[in-house]
């Protein structure tokens, strides 16, 4: 069987494009497998009605973000999968994590992938000491139970999935075969022993490993650790919570004492006050229920020669294109010789199309260089026809720009505006508007 490494879509022949996730040369041959299986009590059926049954204590992880992507905490019986590219802070997350939880109980910590010699460092580093931490350096599934079952944990934590093996999986490590039959057997141990379960699992761009991807459904709870490449701060977004919302974000920063929780976001992202240059425009988006306001900026400058150039950090590229489309034929810029940039401050991603308006203002900004005042906001999705749409959630957003004191005009699209529930937000003006070209008439 040939299967591929991305989204496990299975083929009699190798292929060189999958079908299913489009991914280039992400298949291996494998052998199938049956998953390994441990001895399970026998099942009965138990009504709705028994809330014994359902009730279940959430165990606060001691990081209050944590805590609050995951829904309260963590429930005996559940496995969370913690993704994202190397180096972005998983194991450091974890390894906190684990501190913490040894005042609720024994915690394994199985590291496939460094040497007790390696975590002690980090350890140390951030100061953790703990006697009911245990460290082991096993990749073998069975043994890993075999310790579990031996010590009487009530955590355990697994770094990475893509490193352990279960020897009745003739498969080799990280392989498809493996990476799914581990997954299932460690949410078999969950559910049995009733202990949360927290795996590592690696994302990476070329899919030569197998990723999380195709864990998403076996799991409990999903969460993505993410990172614009330079920036120390680290975003953990809830993609699947079975036991809490899902879409809900945490935002950390990487300092050299370890991962620091921002739980106040307040005005993190914004450039110092007075600071006016062309290309700069401020907005406020909604990233799980959080409001943020933050800075985009742009550049927009005469292509030497050839090739125009067009770049976009930390806003989705091919809505940026769509957008610079949109204002060359609606405002009638031309920037079919100019290289465009487009930046989102603070190092991190955004994707809610709130941001439209202001990224393209801010690029109409340094291209005709001509500054957008400081106080000004920007709130609205720009359509093909250069309309200005509704925003979701236009209170919190008005809310969190009141609360900042620092914004006296706010751009709302006009069928947001008798959504607004308060008559006046103290300071701010707002600004109804329908298009695109209609704000531009407004700045300037
Ligand atoms: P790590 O948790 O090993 O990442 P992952 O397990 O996701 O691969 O984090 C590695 C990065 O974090 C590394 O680049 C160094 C940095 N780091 C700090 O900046 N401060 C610290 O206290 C620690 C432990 C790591
Ligand atoms: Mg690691």
């Amino acid at each position: 069987m040939f299967i591929c490494n991305s989204c496990g879509y299975k083929s009699v022949k190798w292929l060189g494009r999958c079908p299913m996730c489009g991914s280039w040369e992400s298949f291996s041959e494998e052998k199938e497998v049956v998953s390994p299986e441990l001895d399970k009590p026998s099942s009965s059926p138990v009504s709705l009605g028994q809330s014994e049954v359902l009730k279940r204590e959430r165990i606060p992880t001691g990081i209050k973000e944590l805590d609050k992507v995951l829904g309260g905490g963590l429930i005996r019986g559940e496995v969370v999968l913690v993704g994202g590219p190397p180096g972005v802070g998983k194991s450091t997350l974890l390894l906190e994590v684990s501190s913490h939880l040894t005042s609720k109980g024994k915690v394994l910590y199985v590291s496939a992938e460094e040497s007790i010699e390696q975590i002690n460092l980090r350890a140390d580093r951030l100061r953790i000491f703990s006697d009911n931490l245990y460290l082991v350096n096993e990749d073998n599934l069975e043994e890993i139970y075999r310790h579990l079952k031996q010590g009487d944990f009530r955590f355990l934590v697994v770094d990475s999935i893509q490193v352990v093996y279960h020897p009745k999986i003739s498969s080799p490590k990280g392989s498809v075969s493996q990476v799914k039959g581990c997954a299932d057997f460690f949410v078999q141990i969950a559910k049995n022993e009733g202990i949360p379960v927290l795996i590592i699992g690696h994302v990476t761009k070329e899919g030569t490993i197998a990723g999380p991807k195709l864990l998403e459904h076996l799991v409990d709870c999903v969460l993505y650790f993410e990172s614009e490449t330079i920036s120390t701060y680290r975003i953990l977004r809830a993609v699947k919570n079975r036991f809490g919302p899902a879409g809900e974000l945490a935002f950390f920063e990487m300092t050299s004492s370890g991962l620091k929780e921002l739980a106040n976001l307040a005005d993190l992202f914004l450039p110092e006050k007075d600071r006016s240059i062309a290309g700069s425009c401020i907005v406020c988006v909604i990233e799980g229920i959080r409001p943020i306001t933050l800075e985009i900026q742009a550049l927009v400058s005469r292509a030497s020669f050839g090739m125009v150039r067009r770049r976009s950090l930390g806003f989705d590229f091919n809505r940026f294109s769509l957008l610079v489309a949109i204002i060359e034929k609606r405002v009638k810029i031309s920037l079919s010789s100019e290289d465009v940039f487009l930046n989102v401050g603070g190092g991190i991603k955004i994707n809610d199309p709130a941001a439209d308006l202001g990224a393209c203002i801010a690029i109409i900004s340094s291209y005709k260089d001509k500054i957008v005042p400081f106080s000004y906001v920007f709130l609205g999705e720009v359509g093909l026809a250069g309309e200005v749409r509704a925003v979701t959630n236009i209170n919190l957003r008005l809310k969190e720009l009141e609360r900042s004191k620092l914004f006296k005009k706010v751009f709302v699209p006009q069928i947001n505006v008798r959504e607004v529930e308060k008559k006046n937000y103290r300071g701010i003006k707002i600004e109804e508007v329908t298009s695109l070209k209609e704000v531009l008439d407004r700045i300037w």
